[in-house]
């Protein structure tokens, strides 16, 4: 990699107004080769779900499982589009020093019983019968509700002896082994199908669910196309759509992966990467001999720091790197944190408008894109730049689409589609 200098680097993370066009055009075109079967980088997965009316009701246990932590919880659907948490609970998948389910190191097995020890200690010992909704955030290829085989890991998850096979199978005889078989897994969906359920579920007119988190991936509801037999939620997996230009950054990033070239777009725009992004920046701005570490949550206490002499941004930096910067070096530092995020933001709000041209060909009506995730949740000026993105490619009708965030989410959505398929 060439040494470049704060300005260089810094350009090497805008995005214009046709580049963003651009990938929302390719974004629709490749949505349409993919429902005519044809190869694009969208996976294109069929959920075999449609959306719900609102009316489902009764207990369902839910699993939420594929970023940092894994969460398990018990949903009352009281109809009416009205829900209640009644329990919840939540491990790390990984503890430094302790354990780590994600890594090559760890089984299907163990990763499968960690999930059901944490059902059982959800439900103490009860021997109700209980219906499952199992929300499994990774690219799976399904024949129905219930059967979702995985394709490939994503997000440098690396367990071994799970891609390939029956996700809800490991997790029945996980549970058995636990002596849980009134627990019941009946329904698996992306996090993505979750987000558009739970948002389905309390309100209407909504066709869009994307999650902005650790990972990134969008799913929308397909309902009326020659080459889908039946109204169903696709989930596109765009994470993996590569229609992108790739700086030395990115390109780095994705050599040092565990799967290169693959999820082009998530590794330009999810929680996962864009604090390892910075981290090349600064190797490369320092000409520092090692990769540094930084994550995203770095990147926002970067742009939170207004203080006049950057006194959080510096002691960061510190910390990190031993170096002590100059208030301009600062500076610099806020600005390429902000064009990272601001890259990874127009990004996704180009991407969401090509589903967009897609499901709504004949002009945009008023419309709510659904998004849960921490990165869409808590780094500043995420929704600013998204919503900036959409003005230069829609212009006025922008107005018209409000991106919100989820309600209940992934453990609702889960339940939802648990119920759906009671
Ligand atoms: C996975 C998707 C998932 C997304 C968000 C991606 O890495 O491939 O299936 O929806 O992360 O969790």
């Amino acid at each position: 990699m060439k040494h470049k200098d704060f300005a260089q680097v810094i350009d090497e993370f805008s995005t214009t107004t046709d580049d963003l066009k651009q990938i929302a055009a390719c974004v629709r075109y490749d949505i349409e080769k993919g429902l005519a079967n044809e190869a694009t980088s969208l996976r294109m997965l069929n959920s075999y779900i449609g959306l719900p009316d609102g009316s489902e009701k009764g207990d369902y246990l839910s699993i939420d499982f594929g970023g940092t932590n894994l969460r398990v919880g018990l949903v009352r659907l009281n109809g009416n589009g009205n829900f209640t948490i009644e329990k919840k609970l939540a491990k790390p998948l990984k503890v430094p020093g302790k354990y780590d389910y994600t890594s090559s190191t760890a089984t299907a097995k163990a990763l499968f019983s960690f999930i059901a020890s944490l059902i059982k200690e959800l439900i103490g010992s009860s021997t109700k019968k209980y219906y499952l909704g199992h929300t499994f955030s990774f690219p799976s290829t399904q024949t129905n509700i219930y059967n979702a085989k995985l394709i490939k890991w994503t997000k440098e998850f690396a367990t071994r002896d799970v891609e390939g096979k029956i996700i809800n199978d490991l997790l029945k005889d996980a549970l058995h082994e636990q002596q849980l078989d009134n627990v019941e897994p009946i329904a698996i969906i992306n996090d993505t199908v979750a987000v558009l359920l739970a948002a389905a579920y309390t309100s209407s007119n909504t066709y869009i669910g994307s999650i902005y988190a650790t990972g990134h991936n969008t799913c929308y509801f397909e309902s009326n196309n020659k080459y889908i037999k039946k109204p169903t939620i696709i989930n596109l997996e765009i994470g993996n759509f590569d229609k992108l230009s790739l700086n030395d950054y990115d390109k780095a990033l994705d050599a040092a992966s565990v799967a290169p070239y693959e999820q082009r777009l998530e590794k330009m725009v999810a929680g996962r990467y864009i604090g390892e992004l910075f981290a090349y920046c600064l190797q490369d701005l320092f000409g520092l001999a090692t990769l540094p570490v930084f994550s995203s949550i770095d990147l926002s206490v970067i742009l939170e720091d207004e203080s006049p002499n950057r006194t959080a941004t510096k002691q960061l930096i510190k910390d990190h790197l031993q170096v002590d910067l100059s208030d301009d070096e600062a500076l610099a530092i806020n600005r390429l944190a902000d064009a990272i995020t601001a890259r990874s933001a127009r990004l996704a709000a180009a991407s969401y408008c090509g589903i967009l041209w897609h499901i709504f060909p004949h002009g945009q009506p008023e419309h709510r894109i659904f998004i849960d995730g921490s990165l869409f949740q808590n780094v500043p000026n995420v929704t600013t730049n998204m919503q900036q993105a959409l003005n230069e490619i829609l212009a006025e009708d922008a107005a018209k689409i409000t991106l919100e965030s989820s309600k209940g989410g992934s453990i609702l959505g889960a339940a939802v589609a648990a119920a759906m398929n009671q």
